[in-house]
This record gives C-alpha cells, sequence and structure tokens, in this order.
C-alpha cells in the first residue's frame, strides 16, 4: 500500500490549475447511458473513481476509452437491441464506490430494467438511499429490495411531483439519478427540494445538450418535460470545487502564497469568505484565486452544509487548517455528523481536538489551536480525510507519513504531485 512521506515547513508558492470535477463527471459518465449516440467528454479527471466507474459501464454493454488529449468517449454497443444489454451492477464494483449507484436512474429510464447493488456504508457514516427509491416509485417503477440489490422495472416512467430533500437535506446523487430518470419519463415532473449543487447543475447542462428538456437547474424546484429520446453530445466537465479549496487550504496552512487557476471561484464563495476570517489574503479573477497565507490563521467557527454553504467534502481540510489556529474553533457539519474519523489521526500529529460528550452524534468538534503540529505516521480512512492529514503534514514539524494513500487517489489527480509544484516536499513510497 502506497504512502506518502511528507517534510513539513515550507510554505507553498507558484500557480496551479483545478482538474475536471470528480462529482460532476461520474454521474455525467453515467448518465450517458441515456445516450442514443455516442458521447465525448473533456475535462474527467483520472482517478480511481473514474476507472471504477468504467469497469461498471463496461460491464454495462458501453464502451469507454480514454483518448491520448485525455476526453473519454461513451457509447452503448450499438451492435446489441437496447432490450439485451446487461443491467447488473454487481457489489463487487458498486461498494468500491458508492457513486456506482448513479447508474440506477439511467438504466430504468433506457433500459426499463435495473439491477444494481446497494452500496452499503461507508466511512463517513450510514448513507441511505431511501429518497433516490421513493422518487423513482413515484415515476412508476417497479422496485424490490432483494439480497443487497435493488431491482427495478418500468415499462415506461411517467412524470410526477417528487422529493428529494430528507432531513439532512438535499440529496445530491439522488437528484441525478431522478433527474436521468425523469428526462425519459412521459409528461412532465417537477423535483421539489433538489439539490442546487454546482455538479448536479452540470449534469442538467449535460443532459440538456443531449436534447432533455429541463428547467430551474439551480434552483430547489426543477422541472422537466420528459422526451421519447435523447442523443449524444460532447461536453465539459466543470472544474473541481473541492480540489481549489483543497488546494487553497494547502496553501494556507503553510503561510504561502500561491494561485489556483482554472476554477470557477463563485463555486467556493463560502470557502474563500470563511478563509479571509481567519486572516488570509485573497485575489480573485474569473477564473483564478490568489491567496496568501495568514502568519496564523485565527480561530473560526465551521459548518459544514447543502451548496452555497461550506461543503462537508472540505470539512476535514478546515479541521487540520484550524488546528493550528490562534484560538478555539467549533466544527459542525450538518450533512454527515458523523463525519469525523480525521479527529484521532489528526491528534496523532498533536492537534487538541475535543468531541464535547453532550454533542456525541451532533456533529460537533471542538478545535483548540495549537502553535505547532509535529510530524506522526498517520493512516488514513477516507478520501477527504486523507487530504486533511496530507495538509496537516505540510505544516507539521518534521516527517509525517500518510498510510493508505490509495484513498487520496480514489478522488485527486496526483494531488501530492501538484503540491510538489508547489514546492512542497512530499515522496510518494511503495
Ligand atoms: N440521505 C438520506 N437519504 C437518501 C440520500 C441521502 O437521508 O436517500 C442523507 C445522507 O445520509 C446525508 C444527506 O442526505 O446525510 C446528503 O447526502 P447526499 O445524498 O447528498 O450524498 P451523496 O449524494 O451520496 C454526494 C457526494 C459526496 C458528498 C455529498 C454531500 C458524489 C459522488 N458524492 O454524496 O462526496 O459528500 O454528496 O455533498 O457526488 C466525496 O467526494 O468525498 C464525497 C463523499
Amino acid at each position: 500500500m502506497e504512502r506518502l512521506c511528507i517534510t513539513g515547513g515550507q510554505p507553498l508558492h507558484g500557480t496551479l490549475t483545478t482538474s475536471g470535477s470528480k462529482n460532476a463527471a461520474l454521474p455525467i459518465m453515467a448518465a450517458s447511458i441515456l445516450a442514443d449516440e455516442p458521447v465525448r467528454l473533456e475535462g474527467v479527471p483520472r482517478l480511481t473513481d473514474v476507472s471504477t466507474l468504467a469497469d461498471i459501464l463496461r460491464s454495462l454493454g458501453m464502451s469507454v476509452s480514454r483518448l491520448e488529449n485525455g476526453d473519454l468517449d461513451l457509447a452503448s454497443l450499438d451492435s446489441i437491441a437496447v432490450d439485451s444489454l446487461p443491467v447488473r451492477a454487481d457489489y463487487e464494483l458498486v461498494s468500491r464506490m458508492r457513486a456506482g449507484f448513479c447508474v440506477l436512474g439511467p438504466l430504468l429510464a433506457r433500459r426499463g430494467r435495473a439491477v444494481v447493488s446497494l452500496p452499503g456504508g461507508c466511512a463517513i457514516g450510514d448513507r441511505p438511499v431511501d429518497l433516490h427509491l421513493a422518487a423513482l416509485a413515484a415515476l412508476g417503477a417497479e422496485l424490490k429490495v432483494e439480497h443487497g440489490y435493488v431491482v427495478a422495472r418500468a415499462k415506461r416512467l411517467v412524470g410526477a411531483e417528487l422529493q428529494l430533500s430528507g432531513p439532512r437535506g438535499p440529496t445530491v446523487t439522488g437528484t441525478a439519478n431522478v433527474l436521468c430518470a425523469a428526462v425519459m419519463a412521459r409528461g412532465e415532473s417537477v423535483l421539489h427540494g433538489a439539490a442546487i449543487e454546482p455538479e448536479v447543475v452540470d449534469l442538467g447542462g449535460f443532459l440538456g445538450a443531449m436534447g432533455a428538456r429541463i428547467e430551474g437547474l439551480g434552483t430547489p424546484t426543477i422541472r422537466v418535460e420528459g422526451v421519447e429520446q435523447l442523443g449524444g453530445a460532447r461536453y465539459r466537465i466543470i472544474p473541481d470545487r473541492i480540489e481549489a479549496a483543497t488546494l487553497l487550504l494547502a496553501i494556507a496552512i503553510t503561510g504561502g502564497r500561491a494561485t489556483v487557476d482554472g476554477l470557477v471561484p463563485q463555486h467556493i464563495d463560502a470557502v474563500l469568505a470563511a478563509l479571509e476570517c481567519t486572516g488570509c489574503h485573497i485575489d480573485t479573477t474569473p477564473a483564478s484565486v490568489c491567496l496568501t497565507g495568514a502568519q496564523r490563521p485565527r480561530a473560526q467557527d465551521i459548518c459544514a452544509k447543502p451548496y452555497p454553504g461550506i461543503p462537508t467534502d472540505i470539512q476535514a481540510q478546515w479541521m487540520a487548517y484550524l488546528s493550528l489556529a490562534q484560538g478555539r474553533s467549533t466544527i459542525r457539519d450538518e450533512v454527515f455528523p458523523g463525519r469525523f474519523m480525521h479527529v484521532a489521526e489528526l491528534k496523532r500529529l498533536s492537534a487538541r481536538i475535543e468531541t464535547p460528550v453532550t454533542s456525541a452524534g451532533d456533529g460537533r468538534v471542538v478545535v483548540e489551536g495549537v502553535k505547532r503540529l509535529a510530524g506522526a505516521t498517520v493512516t488514513a480512512t477516507d478520501l477527504r480525510a486523507s487530504a486533511a492529514l496530507a495538509l496537516a503534514g505540510l505544516a507539521a514539524d518534521g516527517e509525517t507519513i500518510v498510510r493508505d494513500v490509495y484513498h487520496l487517489d480514489r478522488g485527486y489527480e496526483r494531488l501530492d504531485a501538484k503540491l510538489v509544484k508547489l514546492g512542497a516536499d512530499i515522496r510518494r513510497q511503495p
């Protein structure tokens, strides 16, 4: 298992470019099941999760190939009639990556049947799919759960009023799944409580490019007029706002000065505002952010929320940063209240973090900033936790070893190589 060996203390300088968005690319790749003609996607990042989804799509009778220029070509094998294309997405692949569940809506809409493994839990908590299933049932799908699989069938879905929000807010991949089903349903569907994340808007843009009729993207109420057929499309994926925010926090934690370009700054407005509150200086252009870190950040209370709030996918990286702040910060996560597996590992680097007993389970931890972190060996438990540990290592005294780096490679396009480009001292070891 590869590991990162990080010697802390180098302020980051220079310029980096953001890769394409993982969480936009995955549902868009799944949505290409709907297309009757080939699809070409630009800006799909090279990630393990992208390879895993490509394997799932291949197992469903699609061809997926990466061109020399990095574009991704996807097409259904047109030698096979739609009726006889496979419809089963196996546990072995879907359990590796929850976004595999995004094939359910497209399969049901285009092939009339789907047998998709329930994704199961993961390191960030129990992650139900009840909202996906209830909305697909409201569109007229017959659904049952058998032996760990969702078995679904629908001759032709029929437009309906749908609800995509639960007690923790809107579901992002649920909105994606249901949107992909509704675009081919007969008549009008209204998605209430829909996710407004830029990745969902991007999926809607892709579906529109294939001929879908959608209004209200980026608002909680999306109206869809179903169509009989969708064509192919050539489409560019948006930049990854989570990667961009991770890079900016890396610059900030080292007290460096560097520019991240090729991003959409409005997508991370909440992150930029909170970074300024900690004392960072930020200059933005329409497609870049230059960040100058504070000598020592000021403490800041952070609450991860659905878009346009601070994303849960950047909560762990904030915790690494604030563990060096002057004063006490409170960090809450309203989306995944138990997403704190990184706390124990950050403590190994001498961070002072408490989970108040009274608030156990309410998604809140208290970070008492320290002047210095001290390098140690730590183990990544999930994608964003591993990024947080790498960031902490950049600022810690001495050497930090981050084990199980495959988590990082699931969702970041060689984050370590990008940080090295900015002057970080990181080596990847087998
Ligand atoms: N929820 C339900 N019922 C459902 C679905 C979700 O109660 O049927 C709850 C969840 O338990 C959670 C909240 O609703 O408390 C939001 O979950 P959501 O469904 O939005 O999460 P997701 O779609 O499974 C995507 C991203 C995650 C990101 C979340 C929140 C992809 C492929 N994944 O997951 O990304 O954390 O939205 O923004 O888009 C990551 O990239 O590291 C990652 C975990």
